[in-house]
């Protein structure tokens, strides 16, 4: 299974009910090991979490520390990119990575993560 094809089986398990809308993240660490991840939303809204943030705590939690891409997976025509948050997490935990955007027609498009996130705040500000 490809990182994209994994990403699209992601997102088979989001927990959607409010929005609908379902998102599948998979990462992939220096040793090919991949961590996957989907939304799950909460009926508070605001205590909902991103599919990509899901995976990023997923893999940090199973000792992973060094990632190469991630895959985010949504049913959109323009592909759906992370949302800001999710690029402070993975600026954080995974530098300037290859991120990779698909959707179930086959449609991909791969960005750096420092294009879609190009003067992020880090610990080198106050280190
Ligand atoms: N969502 C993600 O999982 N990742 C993104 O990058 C954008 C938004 C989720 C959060 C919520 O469950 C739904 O999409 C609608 O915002």
């Amino acid at each position: 299974m490809t990182l994209t094809e994994a990403a699209l089986a992601a997102r088979e398990h989001a927990h959607a009910p409010y929005s609908n809308f379902r998102v599948g993240a998979v990462l992939e660490d220096e040793a090919g090991e991949i961590h996957s991840g989907c939304n799950v939303e909460n009926a508070t809204y605001g205590l909902t979490i991103c599919a990509e943030r899901v995976a990023v705590f997923k893999a940090i939690s199973e000792g992973a520390r060094k990632f190469k891409r991630i895959a985010i997976a949504a049913d959109t025509d323009d592909l759906t990119p992370p949302c800001g948050a999710c690029r402070q997490i993975l600026w954080e935990f995974c530098g300037d990575i290859e991120v990779i955007l698909v959707n179930p027609r086959g449609k991909q498009q791969t960005h750096q993560l420092s294009a879609l996130f190009p003067l992020p705040f880090s610990d080198r500000f106050f280190r």
